[in-house]
């Protein structure tokens, strides 16, 4: 280490940390996966397969079926065969198998961690004390309701709804697996599960978990493929409800595709959350949380706090220590424990975000990168700042979903909580002030359906999480996560 006093300490240029991989010998990755559908493994019926790759090195992981038509039917018939023991089994018992789902997670969390991060580029300190605690924490929490939806739901009949569809994204695959799965079983319903094409390894690692916690067949069946095979459970007609978490392009067409079927939806869409924070802040703890709010999994988060607000009286203060921060943040190896900023899930998802470090230039705005170095190999991308973005521009209105932070600022209360709210989206915002009665005041008027103060990008099984506008509607977590599966009469 260099010659340093306390004041000009700079830890990404002195201090250089040993590499901490996390060892990945107790993993199990088999060559190729099939379907799971009627609780065991199938081909699938087109014998076609598709590689997942690991975005940080490039290299192909494994082979993953691609379900068609014909598969999606097979999983739906299996669910629906199981659906009349399994809504029939005393509650208790129902609960009991969630819980033993919870349990095993649990058990194997470091595979599942390691897993994750390989397959999807999240650093290993996220899927380790993050993505995989709070997969087990809703299974948990879900299968506590279990028996207890009369208690939810006081002097009205509840009533599962049979067969759910389930489609979820790449940016917090077990995660999201758990979201959607526990509630379900939760009140009694099975379902049909498909992950998102470039992470597919955990949730098929959750269909052996399913099968050693003795769940009877059918009940949960986890199909793989891309948007054809989404779209073969979204158009199935013997499915009662799909669930979706994605993009905002697909939630509209999965909302044009059921209209007049019947079938209940529930969508979790894109965001462009604000973070503001006001000149009573406690600034260096605002700082940490705006990091952690753009930063956090790459940025590719629904309710990433992607549009910074800061009051003009503390915007130079602010930019400054963000930029310091920025410097410090580590950038690479998934796997390393001292990794912040993993890799960017897909070439797809690079090129998508490069386009928009373009729009930022041709927009003339000025911006500040890190100054790391990236590894040469695999999909990675700096952490980046536009300041003094317009409310027109295109990074201010539209999801990047990546470590791309555009940053505006405000004089008045009226003022930010106008331009907060200008932006097609409304899924989560985030303020920082001393005052409560000032937090109070715009989670009152902020159109989000989450609004955190004085932290960001929080989580928890007990609290409900969803959008208004094109960020979606329906709530899952929580009380009101059990409405989405339950017919209520
Ligand atoms: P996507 O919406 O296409 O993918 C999400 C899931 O939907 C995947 O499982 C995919 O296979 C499935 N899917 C795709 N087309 C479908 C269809 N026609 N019918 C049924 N299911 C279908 O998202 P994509 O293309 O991976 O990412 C594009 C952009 O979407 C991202 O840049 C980001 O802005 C946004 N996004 C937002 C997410 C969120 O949580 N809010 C999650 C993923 C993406
Ligand atoms: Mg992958």
């Amino acid at each position: 280490m260099a010659k340093q006093n306390s004041f000009s300490l700079k830890f990404d240029t002195d201090w250089q940390y040993a590499p901490a991989p996390e060892s990945t010998d107790h993993v199990e990755i088999k060559d190729r996966y099939d379907l799971f559908i009627g609780g065991k493994f199938v081909k699938p019926s087109s014998n076609k397969y598709f590689k997942t790759i690991n975005p940080a090195t490039e290299e192909p992981i494994a082979e993953i079926a691609e379900a068609n038509e014909k598969d999606v039917d097979s999983a739906v018939k299996a669910a629906r065969k199981a659906f009349p023991k399994w809504s029939s089994l005393a509650a208790k018992e129902r609960g009991k198998y969630i819980y033993r789902i919870a349990r095993l997670i649990q058990e194997r969390a470091r595979e599942f961690s390691v897993i994750e991060s390989i397959d999807g580029g999240k650093p290993i300190r996220e899927s380790r004390d993050i993505d995989i605690p709070l997969a087990a924490a809703h299974f948990f929490y879900y299968a506590g309701w279990a028996d207890k939806l009369e208690y939810a739901f006081p002097n009205r009949k509840v009533e599962p709804l049979g067969v759910a569809g389930q489609i979820i994204p790449w940016n917090f695959p077990l995660l999201m697996a758990a979201w959607k799965i526990a509630p379900a079983l939760a009140c009694g319903n099975c379902v049909v599960l498909k992950p998102a094409e470039t992470t597919s390894l955990t949730a098929l690692k959750l269909a052996e978990l399913i099968q050693d916690a003795g769940l009877p067949e059918g009940v949960v069946n986890i199909v793989t493929g891309a948007g054809k095979t989404g779209a073969a459970i979204v158009n199935h007609k013997d499915v009662d409800k799909i669930a979706f978490t994605g993009s905002t392009e697909v939630g509209k067409m999965i909302q044009k595709a059921v209209a007049g079927t019947g079938k209940k939806t529930t969508l979790e869409l894109g965001g462009k959350a604000a973070n503001i924070i006001f000149e009573d802040a406690p600034i260096d703890q605002a700082v940490e949380g705006i990091i952690n709010g753009i930063f956090f999994n790459q940025g590719h988060v629904c309710c990433a706090g992607s549009r910074l607000f800061i009051q003009e009286s503390i915007k130079e203060e602010v930019e400054q220590k963000l930029k310091a921060r920025l410097e410090t943040l580590i950038v690479g190896d998934p796997l390393d424990k001292n990794t912040d900023v993993g890799a960017i899930n897909s070439k797809e998802q690079l090129d998508s975000i490069e386009k928009y470090l373009k729009i930022g230039k041709a927009e003339g705005l000025e911006s500040f990168q890190a100054n790391v170095t990236v590894p040469k190999k695999g999909y990675f991308c700096k952490p980046t700042l536009f300041f003094n973005v317009a409310q027109s521009s295109r990074l201010a209105q539209e999801e990047i979903f990546g470590p791309i932070l555009a940053i505006q600022s405000f004089r008045t209360v009226d003022e930010v909580i106008e331009k907060a709210n200008n932006t097609p989206y409304g899924l989560s915002a985030g303020v920082w002030s001393d005052k409560g009665s000032k937090a109070f005041n715009l989670s009152s008027q902020l159109k989000a359906g989450v609004i955190w103060a004085n932290t960001f990008n929080k989580f928890d099984p007990t609290s409900p999480f969803g959008g208004y506008k094109e960020s979606g509607h329906g709530r899952e977590g929580g009380m009101h996560g059990l409405e989405a599966y339950l017919k209520i009469s």
